[in-house]
């Protein structure tokens, strides 16, 4: 079923009767019944009131190229012309990577395989957050590319700070926090050769309006925008206002590294001076961050001064 097309009609959150759906879609009653039973298995809340039909228990706004394109300058539109929009995939890092070339966008309303960093499960529901992921080549690097991950927390904070006026913390190396909870993502995979052109795959998960229901089964702590903003966040605007981001951020670290950053780093960094541990795969390091390195290396000061760190999960220690 393409779920987009019974959504279309009901995403005004107005209640439509089934003849009129089935009238619109050309199907039967039932068939619009049962549709409406699979937007529910999505994890979509539906009021069905008898006499009155069918709506949307919150009204939505479904992705769509156009809307995306009219918040993007020109210069930006030229980039990012080639872009998807599609209904459920499995990750839309995968669908990225099945084609070829670059600059690539594709986004999705629901992944059901949506990965996060270091093999965990992206809960991916419909129509309620951002599954975004860009192809981006890159012909030389300056510097390493540790930093680009968190140039890409920066710019996702950028584009939440700009449109919602909230200021989001990060995470070393590139978690979006608020509060301490989890309120976006970003995954990066790399094709090609370090010391030659590259193509790396940015996956960016942003929770905007997920129901507690729907992120049950997440294992730490999580917040949405619309809950810390109280307000209705336009995905197609959030989407456009990382795009454009992004699209200043990747030419400048391309040229110059991440040196450029470690001030703006300084802004949003939610770890510096805080008593951490980090956890590699077989030690565990306590100590206090002491924010990034030139390259985005985490710093952290230990009994042994202050060491440099390039891997690991941070947690933040109840005992400072
Ligand atoms: C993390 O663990 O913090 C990273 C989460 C990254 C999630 C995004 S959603 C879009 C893209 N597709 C995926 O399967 N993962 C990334």
């Amino acid at each position: 079923m393409d779920a987009n097309r019974i959504l279309n009609i009901l995403a005004d959150g107005d209640f439509h009767s089934g003849e009129s759906i089935g009238e619109v879609l050309g199907i039967s009653r039932s068939a619009v019944w049962k549709q409406v039973s699979q937007l529910e298995k999505l994890g979509l809340e539906i009021n069905s009131v008898k006499g009155r039909g069918y709506r949307l228990a919150r009204p939505i706004e479904l992705l769509a190229v156009e809307k995306i394109m009219r918040h993007l300058d020109e210069r930006e539109q030229q980039l990012f012309r080639d872009i998807d929009v599609k209904s459920t995939v499995g990750s839309t890092n995968d669908e990225v990577k099945a084609k070829d070339g670059a600059p690539y966008v594709c986004l999705a309303e629901a992944q059901s395989s949506g990965r996060g960093r270091r093999g965990r499960d992206w809960i991916s529901p419909y129509g309620t957050n951002i599954y975004l992921s860009v192809a981006w080549s890159f012909d030389q690097l300056s510097g390493s590319l540790d930093g680009l991950s968190l140039c890409v927390g920066i710019a996702v904070a950028r584009a939440i700070e700009q449109l919602v006026g909230l200021k989001a913390g990060l995470k070393w190396p590139n978690d979006l926090v608020y509060e301490q909870k989890k309120l976006a993502g970003v995954l990066l995979e790399l094709e090609g050769e370090l010391s030659g052109p590259m193509r790396v795959i940015i996956g960016i998960g942003v929770n905007v309006e997920m129901s507690r229901a729907a992120g049950a089964d997440i294992d730490q702590q999580w917040v949405s925008l619309s809950e810390i903003s109280r307000k209705t966040v336009s995905r197609n605007q959030l989407a456009a206002q990382i795009l454009s981001q992004l699209a200043d951020i990747l030419p400048e670290f391309e040229q110059h590294g991440f040196s450029r950053f470690t001030g703006v780093w300084r802004e949003f960094d939610v770890l510096e001076n805080v008593g951490i541990y980090l956890v590699q795969p077989n030690k565990r390091i306590t100590g206090v961050a002491k924010g990034v390195s030139e390259n985005g290396e985490l710093l952290v000061a230990t009994g042994n001064g202050v060491e440099v760190f390039r891997s690991g999960e941070v947690s933040v220690r109840v005992d400072g």
